[in-house]
């Protein structure tokens, strides 16, 4: 496919006639889902009787928002690469172009890896977990409508309904009482939990990401999400309402609330547009 015949896909925002960039949807699934406790790469699990990676590649294709999707995947999974070869027959003509990556051990190496595979004239890149299988498709076009209103990075966040507070762990006489002590309470109002997908500019996302070559090994564990990579640049991120059933299933109780939501009488992408 030619830069010219990529370009020509992208569309404009829904009812406000804003240009949408150029996007590609990068989709991490390289995991081993080891807290899932599977045995198997968390994105084979099945889910509804389906892989979960079929469910989330389904909602971003559903979502229209992409020229492309780049998936990473685990190394070597010959059955998931197989998946994805068989979706492509699935997409329509007018489709986004699926290609296929293999992950790498972190998260932001599987990222980098997509990054490297993205077409010429991508001029946006959305960074969202294939565990976040149900992700609704208004998220991706809250994302995408910030970035085409000028957002360099955009982030999806539901409010925090827990208190949460610092802790510490007690010291010497104080771990008979208690293995942890608090020393702070953060204000809850300010407080966001925060999904994906992640929307960036993608130059300012390499940019971010070529910072990751001079972190210890220490730093470069801590990086949980994209975003605070480009934080750290200076580059403000900006937030859009995420929605609670795009949960990251991450342990076996999230798997059964995904099977829930499936299940559901408004089946799966019912609530929050
Ligand atoms: N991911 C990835 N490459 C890695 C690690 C994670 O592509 N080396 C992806 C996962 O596939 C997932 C997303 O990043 O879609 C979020 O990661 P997480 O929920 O932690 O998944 P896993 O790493 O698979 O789970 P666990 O940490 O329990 O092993
Ligand atoms: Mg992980």
């Amino acid at each position: 496919m030619s830069a010219t015949e990529f370009s020509a896909g992208s569309g404009s925002g829904a009812g406000d006639h804003r240009p949408r960039p150029v996007v590609a949807v990068v989709l991490v699934a390289a995991g081993s889902g080891q807290r899932l406790g599977y045995g198997m790469p968390k994105a084979r699990v099945p889910l509804g009787g389906e892989p979960i990676l079929m469910h989330a590649l389904r909602g971003v294709v559903a979502s229209g928002v992409a020229q492309q999707v780049c998936v990473a995947l685990p190394a070597g999974d010959g059955s998931l690469r197989q998946m994805c070869d068989d979706f492509k027959d699935e997409l329509v003509d007018g489709g986004p172009l699926l290609t296929v990556v293999e992950g790498g051990g972190t998260r932001a190496e599987s990222v980098r890896s997509a990054l490297s595979a993205l077409e010429e004239g991508t001029q946006a890149v959305l960074v969202h977990d294939a565990a976040r299988a149900l992700t609704p498709e208004s998220v991706f076009l809250r994302v995408v409508d910030s970035l085409a209103a000028g957002a360099l990075a955009v982030i999806p966040v539901v409010p925090v309904v827990d208190t949460v507070k610092t802790v510490e762990a007690t010291r010497d006489d104080d771990a008979r009482i208690a293995p942890e002590i608090v020393v702070g309470t953060a204000p809850r109002e300010k407080l966001r939990a925060v999904q994906t997908p992640q929307g960036f500019d993608l130059d300012t996302l390499l940019k971010a990401h070529r910072e990751v070559a001079g972190f210890s090994e220490a730093q470069a564990a801590a990086v949980t999400d994209d975003a605070m990579l480009v934080e750290r640049l200076g580059i403000p991120v900006h937030a859009v309402r995420g929605a609670s059933q795009s949960l990251k299933i991450t342990t076996p109780l999230d798997l059964i609330i995904a099977e829930g939501l499936l299940e559901g009488p408004l089946g799966a992408r019912w609530v929050e547009g």
